[in-house]
């Protein structure tokens, strides 16, 4: 597959099917359809998906409110390694730019480290660790940064 076959666009509730099935494959803590109808609808959350002509192939959630948090993203397995990851992210750093919001947090399980490398390779900094900050299973996180210019 060529790397930019695909195109990012916001989602609404008639996404909520497609973001859960892909969260069901590939989050270590799934979302199901009923909270991704509530992230929808919650006033602080976007959700954008990837899309490679019909099909939805990965989607990221932010929240925003003082500063920009990303609380999940993923990308179908065989679609990886091709740039959606990174165009998710490009398109919450214009999301939060257009809200005048200057860094963008998350958080990430210390042994995920495909995420990690991931999350450093898109620009984002390890600012520290929180212990027990993931649960099912219990694990220790990084907290991660990535400053955004005006
Ligand atoms: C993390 C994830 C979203 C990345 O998506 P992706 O579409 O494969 O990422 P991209 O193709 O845009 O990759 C962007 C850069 O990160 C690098 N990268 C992506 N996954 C990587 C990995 N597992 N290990 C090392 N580097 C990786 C790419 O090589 C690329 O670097 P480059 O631009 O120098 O070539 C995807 O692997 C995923 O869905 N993982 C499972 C869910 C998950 O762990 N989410 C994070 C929860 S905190």
């Amino acid at each position: 597959m060529m790397p930019d076959d695909f195109y990012v666009t916001k989602a609404d509730d008639n996404d909520a099917d497609c973001i859960s099935e892909i969260s069901r494959k590939n989050s270590r803590n799934p979302w199901n359809k009923t909270a991704i109808l509530q992230e929808l609808n919650n006033g602080i959350s976007s959700i954008f998906i990837a899309k490679r002509k019909t099909e939805t192939i990965g989607f990221v959630i932010m929240r925003i409110t003082d500063c920009s948090e990303i609380v999940e993203i993923a990308v179908s397995s065989k679609h990886r390694k091709c740039g959606a990851g990174r165009a998710l992210i490009s398109k919450c750093i214009e999301g939060s730019k257009c809200n005048s919001i200057c860094d963008i947090i998350l958080q990430v399980r210390k042994s995920n480290i495909g995420a990690l490398n991931f999350y450093l390779k898109c620009g984002f900094e390890v600012l520290g660790e929180r212990r027990n900050v993931f649960d099912n299973p219990a694990e220790d996180g990084y907290i991660m940064n990535l400053g955004i210019e005006a």
